[in-house]
């Protein structure tokens, strides 16, 4: 879900910065919130200006009219952080001309550098961690009292379920909706459970809730967030770290009693209680994990027509060895087989997945691997990353940081020239025929044009005539580009 590597097609994984506004007001203060990094930073900033406007701020796109500034951060990677820190150099400006301005750092970057950023970045004055928005606006208060403020306690508890998000920069049409928080998982080279902590489950009533208000309130679509979303699970007592793991990994796998097994949610009941909302709304969701996916998953989504056919399973390697280094909890084959369960249960469904180039050790034969496997799952999408080095991390500590940044950038050319091919022709297998789309907004390149997307998440683009925003119609496709089905409306 992150934004600066490599991508070949999906616009949903956001890569630009993202000015919000269009919040009700009433303290006279005004918010600039940027955000940057994945879908789940970009909800989270909603979460943030909900907490803010229920104090009376209001949001502005426009810095120079802001009493304070967030930047919402992302540490995947040393590039999301480097262009962070370039951007806060912006508003040393903004602050010169108007010295009471209040700028805060959220999210990943919080805690790995909330000193250095304090006492070198003169003109940070709040540092807040994923877990302590409600904090924020006692930490303004501070700062309008004259202290610098931090708060980047990690909590094992908070998942803002009460808490409304409002939403931002909008469409009108779909909308993220975070289900969980943190992971536990501990990929040697992700610094995600460090700076977003400990995996806990949102209880599923206010995720149905969100999801049905965004419904009556003219939402199409919601994407179900987690870093891992198979692991989701929430019994009737809270949270699945008070039970013991004998007991957690049956109840996600469906292997106890009946009665015992009602007394769970896992990621499939999830999905079928939202699913069941109404047949207009489509779901996504997203991030699975090859170790974690069920079976049980694939089924829901066969029953339901208005669960997406599309799966997000990121694979990093095709080489089990370097899995293993990876602490990824899967072998070549075994993700293969995961594959063929998709294809089975679920046919034409699409699969994206996440690449890594140039890990720790990689030899050219892994590298390799990587390369047959992605040719061999075929998949309709890739997000494909150099390698970063994250402070921290098992393999920050324990392994060499090895491979030539030219060899990395070989090896990425390589993964992406095999994606774009793998890309093509699924997307040439999508003409002359009929696609379900719902309606996003107008095209980028055209005016005349509308464009949305079909349930295997494909963009598809046609003639805007007098449909709308919000609005399901079946389009012949005619013509393609790379990544994008061009057509026409038929029987509507
Ligand atoms: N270097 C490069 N890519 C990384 N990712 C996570 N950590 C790193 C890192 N240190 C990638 C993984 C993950 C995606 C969100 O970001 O592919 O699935
Ligand atoms: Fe990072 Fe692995 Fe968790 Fe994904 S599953 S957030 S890559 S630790």
């Amino acid at each position: 879900m992150h934004n600066e590597g490599s991508k070949v097609i999906d616009e949903t994984r956001q890569g630009e910065a993202v000015m919000m506004d269009g919040v009700k007001s009433s303290n006279g203060k005004k918010l600039f919130l940027e955000s940057y990094g994945c879908a789940m930073n970009f909800a989270d900033s909603e979460v943030v200006a909900s907490i803010l406007t229920g104090e009376g701020f209001t949001t502005t796109k426009d810095v120079n009219e802001a009493d304070v500034v967030f930047i919402n951060t992302c540490s995947i990677r040393d590039n999301a952080e480097q262009r962070v820190r370039a951007r806060l150099h912006d508003f040393k400006k903004a602050k010169k001309s108007k010295p009471g301005l209040i700028v805060g750092i959220l999210g990943c970057m919080a805690e790995r550098i909330k000193s250095q950023l304090l006492e070198e970045e003169k003109l940070i004055d709040i540092v807040a961690g994923p877990d302590s928005y409600r904090d924020l606006p006692h930490l303004i208060e501070q700062v309008e009292g004259g202290q610098k403020a931090v708060n980047v306690l990690l909590s094992r508890e908070e998942t803002y379920a009460d808490i409304s998000p409002v939403r931002l920069d909008s469409n009108g049409v779909t909308a993220f909706v975070s289900i969980m928080r943190g992971c536990d998982n501990m990929c040697a080279f992700c610094v995600v459970p460090f700076t977003r902590g400990r995996e806990r489950s949102r209880d599923p009533k206010s995720i149905a809730e969100e999801a049905h208000e965004l419904f009556e309130n003219g939402y199409r679509e919601v994407t179900l967030l987690g870093q891992n979303v198979d692991s989701y699970l929430w019994w009737g007592g809270g949270q699945k770290k008070d039970l013991p793991i004998d007991i957690v990994h049956k109840a996600l796998n469906h292997e106890l009693p009946d009665d015992e097994q009602a007394k769970f949610t896992t990621f499939a009941d999830l999905m079928e209680m939202v699913a069941q909302i109404n047949p207009e709304l489509r779901i996504r969701f997203s991030t699975s994990n090859p170790r974690d996916i069920t079976d049980a998953v694939l089924h829901v989504m066969a029953k339901y027509d208005n669960l997406c056919k599309y799966i997000h399973l990121p694979v990093q390697a095709g080489n089990s060895g370097m899995l293993e280094r990876m602490n990824r909890g899967y072998t070549r084959d075994q993700y293969m087989q995961k594959i063929e369960a998709i294809r089975r249960i679920l046919p034409g469904c699409a699969v994206s997945t996440d690449i890594i180039c140039g890990f720790c050790g990689e030899t050219e034969e892994e590298h390799n691997d990587t390369l047959s496997l992605m040719e061999w799952s075929e998949f309709n999408y890739a997000y494909m990353y150099k390698y970063s080095e994250r402070p921290g991390t098992a393999a920050a500590k324990k392994m060499p940081d090895d491979i030539t940044e030219e060899v990395k950038s070989r090896r990425l050319t390589q993964v992406v020239e095999m994606q774009q091919k793998l890309s093509k022709a699924h997307t040439l297998t999508g003409l002359n025929k009929v696609h379900k789309v719902l309606i996003e907004g107008t095209s980028k390149k055209s005016k005349e044009m509308l464009y949305g997307r079909n349930g295997e998440n494909a963009v598809v683009v046609f003639p805007k005539e007098n449909y709308k925003p919000g609005e399901y119609v079946n389009v012949l496709a005619t013509s393609c580009t790379v990544a994008t089905l061009i057509g026409n409306v038929v029987n509507n």
